[in-house]
């Protein structure tokens, strides 16, 4: 390879100094939201005779991409040769490539485009955590980076893996016992650093089946200690602010530059189309869910407002409170004039539909690293039912009625007390046992699913779930704990007893 030009990239992306300067993104605009097409790729596959001599030619608008992304960053270009698209996620595209001056180098790699309309700091935040995280424990690490102008491209190592649906069907319990022990020691690394990763799903862990190898991937959303937090002109903080890959959300046109700093500038803040903003939309939403009536903010919260409430350009205008510390619809399923007049309380939100954990959709300021795992939890529970995706929803409000119905009202009622919420239900339910729940889900899910994908559920498939224990279902409801400061940690995951039973032989 001729280096000279790459080693420049490779010390820019082991600068502490960071990226802000450097890179030159708008700020204003939203990032591009796809959903999950990375989903619906073929399954990347790493082998050397993906070279483009061999390639079906590639279709006139994929070729057409590939030559802009040549133009835009000459870099890729003189250094690689673009074989194919393997990803494509809200905030970039993910290309397979090789080397192309070496030919006899059998090497494949992962070429990630991020969106030029990233923030700044939210590309450094995401190269740091591959660099500083990565390359060890499942957690994915970063070959170099390339940038012109606003066009950073992260170069990987390319990671051949299987499609998470079609292991669903197929998949013994050891076999789950493993991918869940990779995740949680991937988890447990990045919880090292206090980072949260904030998008932890099927498609962000990339599983090799046949070697048995694991990819944690995608820090676009991470945030933590060691990361910058993206701040705009105001001093705002980005992080704090509700973000979304969902497509649905990209669809609504939610964007970043909706913060509150654009409250009073003619702009609507981002709070106020989220489906969770309590002011405007919880009537609306008490006609769509009979479960789950009002979610309004505890007075412990209101209080303790968060960090950029406080700064000289937020200061916390709320109206003051009745004589009692009370509002009039405190406890109540009604919005009062006076929190119709508050500020909303803005909360990360950042993550994938139907991984968000209850205080994230219930809009709790405070997260920890306890998020990853409920979204990890959402895995296991799928893997456990065969059911993908488990949860579908329309909005938050959907997502979370259908985790009261599963765990009950009494947990998420005690749940969102713990992190200052109140939560109003108009019916009791009770938890479900997660064991026969899954089992009734995925002994239907499992024959029909075989059989419409053709794939062959052996008897060794369905002995290792007819003999399963009682320790993965114990596992699972402490990870799914609706409540973040009682929830089970990566590391104490990791000593439960699901993970020392030998295989699904002895494990019954
Ligand atoms: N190193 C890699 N090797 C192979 N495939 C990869 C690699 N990195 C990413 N991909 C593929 O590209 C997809 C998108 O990558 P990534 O998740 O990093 O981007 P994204 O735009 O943030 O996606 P999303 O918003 O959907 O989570 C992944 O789901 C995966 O299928
Ligand atoms: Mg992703």
């Amino acid at each position: 390879m001729k280096n000279n030009n790459v080693n420049t990239a490779v010390l820019l992306c082991n600068s502490d100094k960071g990226m802000e300067e450097e890179v030159n993104a708008d700020d204003t605009q939203d990032r591009r939201g796809k959903g999950d097409i990375a989903e619906r790729l073929p399954t990347v596959d790493e082998s050397p005779s993906g070279a483009s001599a061999m390639l079906p030619p590639l279709p006139s608008d994929l070729d057409d991409e590939i030559n802009d992304l040549y133009r835009l960053v000459p870099e890729v270009g003189n250094h690689f040769t673009i074989l194919n698209k393997i990803g494509e996620g809200a905030f970039s595209t993910v290309y397979k490539a090789r080397l192309k001056h070496y030919p006899e180098i059998q090497e494949m790699f992962a070429l990630k485009h991020i969106v030029p309309t990233s923030h700044p700091s939210r590309i450094e935040n995401e190269l740091r955590c591959l660099l500083k995280i990565g390359g060890q424990d499942n957690v994915m690490g970063v070959k170099l980076c390339l940038r012109n102008k606003d066009h950073v491209i992260v170069v990987m190592p390319l990671f051949s893996h299987d499609k998470f649906q079609d292991i669903l069907p197929v998949v013994t319990v050891s076999e789950v016992r493993e991918y869940m022990r990779n995740l949680m020691t991937a988890l447990r690394r990045v919880h090292e650093f206090n980072v949260i990763h904030r998008d932890i799903k099927p498609s962000n862990f990339l599983y090799n089946r046949q070697k048995k190898e694991y990819a944690l991937v995608d820090f676009g959303l991470a945030s933590g200690t060691m990361l910058t937090t993206p701040k705009d002109e105001e001093g705002c903080e980005w992080q704090k602010l509700e973000q979304t890959t969902t497509s649905a959300a990209a669809a609504k046109g939610i964007k970043p530059a909706d913060t509150p700093c654009t409250r009073g500038k003619g702009r609507q803040a981002k709070d106020d189309r989220s489906p969770l903003s309590p002011s405007k939309k919880a009537a609306g939403e008490r006609n769509k869910s009979n479960i789950v009536s009002t979610v309004k903010s505890g007075l412990q919260l209101q209080k303790a407002g968060p960090s950029w409430q406080k700064g000289p350009m937020h200061k916390p205008s709320f109206p003051p409170l009745v004589p009692n510390g009370l509002c009039d619809c405190y406890g109540k399923p009604v919005i009062c004039q006076l929190c119709v007049g508050r500020n909303n309380q803005l909360a990360p939100r950042a993550g994938t539909a139907g991984f968000r954990a209850p205080e994230v959709l219930m809009k709790s300021p405070d997260q920890s690293t306890a998020v990853d795992i409920w979204s990890a939890g959402v895995i296991f529970l799928s893997i456990l039912s065969g059911r993908y995706p488990f949860f579908r929803a329309q909005d938050d409000m959907g997502y979370l009625a259908q985790i009261v119905s599963l765990l009950g009202t009494e947990a998420c009622v005690q749940a969102a007390s713990s992190f200052g919420k109140l939560l109003t239900l108009s019916e009791q339910t009770p938890t479900v046992d997660l064991r026969s729940a899954c089992l009734k889900l995925r002994g239907v899910q499992t024959s029909s699913r075989a059989a419409s994908s053709g794939s062959h559920v052996t008897s060794e498939v369905r002995d290792s779930w007819a003999v399963i224990s009682d320790t993965p279902f114990d596992l699972l409801e402490k990870m799914l704990d609706p409540n973040p400061s009682s929830r089970i940690s990566a590391k104490d995951a990791l000593q439960h007893p699901f993970f020392a039973e030998e295989d699904e032989g002895s494990s019954s």
